[in-house]
């Protein structure tokens, strides 16, 4: 018998990390570990990390370095970096940091469990390889997790767009889709444990293309065939590229009830010259176009989107050309980065645009996005949605939960439980939350 042991998981980056941080903690259950909320008390330390900027990939170094004294309190404890920067940075990891016992990257998490125990025995394990089988398969089952109302399901993983920028091609690998089956038996096991809202998961989630009945099923076949299941009531997916919105998709988003009217399709940038640099494959009138469409498929979709100002080559009139389609499309909610040069990327041998000036720039967007942001929170107030509360709120009697519009909403009602949907009428607006009250 395996002692229990416990295990502790700092989790970086985007969502496909948090469920991937999800299976491995399941993974590693199933050889005797129980989750911990602090780090002092682990056996086991994993940084499941994020390469994507500069700054995200420092903070795993200056992470491993303050474990340092856990470590020499517990020679016993073991310490673990997958993820991203496991996968870019594998071996170089372990030279940079000697603490570090563990280097497992994105597709190769099914094996964590004999990496264990080879770190036990005393051993160094390094594993970054692309393998052939599908790792959530091989996945073994340790006792399942706690779930909350709204669950993450990972669909289709990596990507084939190489984005200029990017370095998700080279982490996470070529684009790979679960078969249909698999996604929905996960999905049929999650509703059974109470899941009520299911988020599908991919880097490039709309180019799913599963191995179904008949032949190959896209993501909007996908979704139809998930909201069949009883018991599931509302269906997310992201994050979408352009290029794969495709014609059933946009129709999905008019006649599926149960796929909720939020969609976060990210441009980067509002000039063609940029976009082109970017290997973007669309023009900012295509992207309008689409958003046309889908606005004529579902009036109150609630659009996000992710930019990135001081792009190489970027000059004034191509980010007033960026602002101008802010303008243009109105979004409930964005995400806005200044470039980052990423090793191994083709942009980051290109000059770029000074920082004094990609910091102004980054400033101007923002302020144009949270001024969006807070005109469409406030725009709620007086309206009717329908929630699903999550979680108890931070002040006393308060539950939180989600909007259709993915509105982070708070009510204070006793009559409010955890995995409830009600109808709330918003009552008020703060730049990242709505408060209201149960509709009788
Ligand atoms: N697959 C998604 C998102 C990938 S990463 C997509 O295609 O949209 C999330 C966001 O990080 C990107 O949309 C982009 O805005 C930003 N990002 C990616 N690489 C970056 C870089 N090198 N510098 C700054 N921002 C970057
Ligand atoms: Fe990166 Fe582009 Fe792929 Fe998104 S579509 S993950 S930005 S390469
Ligand atoms: Fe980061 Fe990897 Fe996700 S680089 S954004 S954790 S795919």
């Amino acid at each position: 018998m395996t002692e229990a042991r416990k295990l502790y998981i700092k989790t970086y980056g985007c969502q496909m990390n948090v469920y991937d941080s999800e299976r491995m903690a399941e993974a590693l259950g199933a050889s005797g570990y129980t989750v911990t909320d602090t780090p002092e008390q682990a056996d086991m330390i994993l940084l499941n990390t994020c390469h994507i900027r500069e700054k995200a990939a420092e903070k795993v170094y200056s992470e491993l370095g303050r474990l340092k004294p856990l470590k020499t309190a517990n020679p016993d404890l073991k310490i673990g970096v997958a993820g991203c920067v496991a996968q870019a940075e594998g071996e170089e990891i372990m030279r940079r940091q000697p603490l570090v016992d563990l280097v497992v990257g994105p597709q190769t998490y099914h094996r964590l469990p004999a990496m264990e125990q080879a770190v036990r025995a005393g051993e160094r394990a390094v594993d970054t390889d692309f393998p052939e089988e599908d790792k959530f398969e091989h996945l073994p089952k340790g006792p399942r997790m706690k779930r909350s109302p709204a669950a993450f399901l990972t669909v289709q993983e990596g990507c084939d767009k190489f984005c200029a920028f990017c370095v998700v091609p080279y982490t996470r690998g070529a684009e790979v889709s679960r078969p249909v089956a698999r996604v929905l038996r996960e999905a049929r096991d999650l509703v059974d444990r109470g899941v009520r809202e299911i988020t599908l998961l991919g880097q490039n989630v709309n180019a799913y293309h599963g191995e179904g009945e008949g032949g190959t099923w896209g993501l909007a076949r996908l979704i139809r065939e998930l909201a069949r299941i009883e018991g599931l009531e509302r269906i997310r997916f992201t994050t979408s590229h352009p290029n794969d919105m495709e014609d059933d998709l946009i129709a999905a988003h008019g006649d599926e009830p149960k796929l909720m009217p939020y969609l976060h399709l990210p441009v980067q940038s509002g000039s063609d010259r940029i976009l082109k640099a970017m290997n973007r494959k669309h023009t900012a009138e295509q992207y309008l176009c689409l958003i046309d469409r889908l606005r004529a498929a579902r009036p109150d979709l609630l659009l996000s989107g992710d930019f990135i100002v001081g792009f190489p080559g970027e000059t004034d009139q191509d980010f007033e050309a960026t602002l101008a389609l802010v303008r243009a499309v109105g979004y409930g909610q964005a995400f806005s980065f200044k470039y980052s040069a990423r090793p191994g990327t083709p942009a980051a041998e290109r000059e770029g645009v000074p920082e004094d000036v990609a910091s102004d720039r980054l400033q101007r967007l923002q302020a144009l996005l949270s001024q969006q942001q807070r005109d469409v929170q406030r725009s709620m107030i007086g309206r009717e949605v329908s929630v699903l509360f999550e979680k108890p709120g931070r002040l006393p009697g308060q539950m939180v939960g989600k909007s259709e519009y993915l509105h982070a909403v708070h009510v204070t009602d006793p009559r409010v439980e955890t995995g409830q949907i009600a109808r709330v009428r918003i009552t008020e607006a703060a730049p990242n939350s709505l408060g209201g009250v149960l509709v009788a």
